[in-house]
């Protein structure tokens, strides 16, 4: 172990920066979309069991390894592994999958920050715009907005893990929560929100097919940052007092009530608008929700509260949503920021230079990639359409590698690793583990059935993504 490696001060601080790791745009807007889409309360119930059943035991897993190695995820593998280069190769894709998906939350972020940033110059109704966002995409502007957000999420990583990471979480996750709850408090205030709490709420177990299953689980997985690196990286920044079984789960309850939460205020405010919103038809996308549909609501609102209210309460959900992002970011970069600064001996300054460099370049293809530049918006063919070059880093990265990081995790842990190991780490901090029902159910359940159904969320996903056919049904 590294002496010098720099730890978060307490328990609290990695709480917190693990859940402003997990909270996102998914939970803000992607979540409430996708259960009000798919059985209301059905899906709650659904969610909250996969998060406690199929995501947990890989939580820990994750941050297990990070803890005991105490280093970045390639570290880890390589460590715990014995140097076998077969598990380098899983380390080198703990690595390059959260690089690559930064790159395409970073272009949402930007946007997002546009948004939040014409609020405040009093844009609303061009916002509102049916037309505005396919407008917004492909402007340069979006340059300058992505310069500011570079120089944010830098200047809080620069600080490292204490005064960096751990300062942002410890700011951010409390303002956010008290803006979340003041906004749910005021939606809740608007004609026919009831409506919309109804119809979040009350469980349509018809709704649950096999589709629905997977979008719960692909959500539970992204939402609580699994198979990115992150937490295994975080938990290296923990000494061996703190209790990782604990802190797994307050960090899934606290990102399972803020998503549960931001759908009393999303889905309400949909229902004042148009209290006969058609939830089907709505569009399924966290994107087109938050940059077409949303400004529209929240124009609407001008009609109590007058344009500056309307404006106010728009920039207001642009900031929680902006904090969310800015969290995520930062944790996410970390990670190839942390194995550069350990594979290079570089000083962390130096290494978020090289970062800013390579991932800036790859964000900015991907920003041109919306019909600012022709071959980057046409990158490719596959899966029957023509995808651009941000549509390709999404599907490879975000919908493909994730689940295949995660069953790298169970079978690593539990193949490679060893039962004996996975327990001993998790008993340090936590007396009561060893022998307890949590430590057979992880163990049983990492070994068995948590693989299984990764592996075939990934098979299904790679042949229905890039050979347009399915082989579970959807
Ligand atoms: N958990 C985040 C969300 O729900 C996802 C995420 C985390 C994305 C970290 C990138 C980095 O939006």
């Amino acid at each position: 172990m590294s002496a010098s490696r720099e730890h978060f001060s307490s328990r609290l601080g990695f709480i917190l920066a693990a859940a402003g790791s997990a909270v996102g745009i998914g939970n803000l807007v992607g979540f409430p979309v996708s259960a009000a889409k798919s059985g209301g309360g059905a899906f709650l119930v659904i969610y909250a069991l996969f998060v406690i059943f199929l995501c947990l035991p890989v939580m820990m897993a994750e941050m297990a390894m990070g803890r005991n190695a105490q280093k970045d995820p390639l570290g880890a593998y390589k460590k715990l592994s014995g140097n076998d280069g077969k598990w380098s190769f899983a380390g080198l894709l703990g690595v390059f999958t959260p690089f690559m998906i930064a790159v395409f939350y970073m272009v949402i972020t930007v946007w997002i920050f546009g948004y939040l940033a014409q609020t405040a110059f009093g844009n609303l109704d061009q916002l509102a715009d049916a037309n505005n966002f396919g407008t917004f995409i492909n402007q340069n502007s979006l340059f300058v907005y992505m310069a500011v957000v570079a120089i944010i999420v830098n200047l809080i990583l620069l600080g490292g893990v204490k005064k960096g990471i751990e300062k942002a979480a410890k700011v951010l996750m409390p303002t956010l929560f008290v803006l979340l709850v003041g906004l749910v408090i005021y939606v809740l205030t608007l004609d026919n929100a009831m409506v919309g709490v109804e119809y979040y709420l009350v469980p349509d177990f018809s709704q649950i097919t096999g589709k629905v299953l997977n979008i719960a689980l692909s959500q539970a997985f992204f939402s609580l940052s699994l198979g990115m690196g992150i937490l295994m990286t975080y938990a290296s920044y923990i000494s061996k007092k703190e209790d990782i079984v604990g802190a797994s789960k307050m960090v899934a309850l606290a990102d399972s009530l803020v998503a549960l939460i931001a759908g009393l205020m999303v889905i309400p405010a949909i229902f004042s608008f148009n209290p006969d919103v058609k939830i089907d038809e709505l569009s399924s996308s966290s994107v087109s929700m938050i940059f077409v549909y949303l400004p529209k609501i929240f124009l609407a609102m001008q009609a109590d509260i007058g344009y500056f209210g309307a404006s106010a309460i728009a920039f207001i959900f642009f900031l929680l949503v902006f904090f969310a992002a800015i969290t995520s970011l930062v944790s996410i970069i970390e990670v190839p920021t942390a194995t550069y600064i350990e594979e290079k001996k570089v000083s962390r300054k130096k290494a978020l230079i090289m970062m800013s460099f390579t991932m800036g370049l790859l964000t900015v293809l991907c920003t041109l990639s919306f019909g600012m530049v022709e071959w980057l918006t046409s990158f490719m063919n596959y899966g029957g359409g023509s995808k651009s070059l941000f549509d390709l880093v999404y599907d490879v990265f975000y919908d493909t590698i994730l689940p295949l990081n995660g069953l790298m995790v169970c079978l690593f842990v539990m193949y490679r690793w060893k039962k004996a190991k996975l327990s001993e780490e998790l008993s340090q901090g936590c007396d009561s583990y060893i022998g307890s029902w949590t430590e057979k159910y992880v163990n049983f359940s990492l070994s068995t059935f948590i693989p299984v159904i990764l592996l075939l969320i990934f098979v299904n996903t790679v042949s229905s993504k890039f050979f347009a056919y399915s082989l579970l049904g959807f």
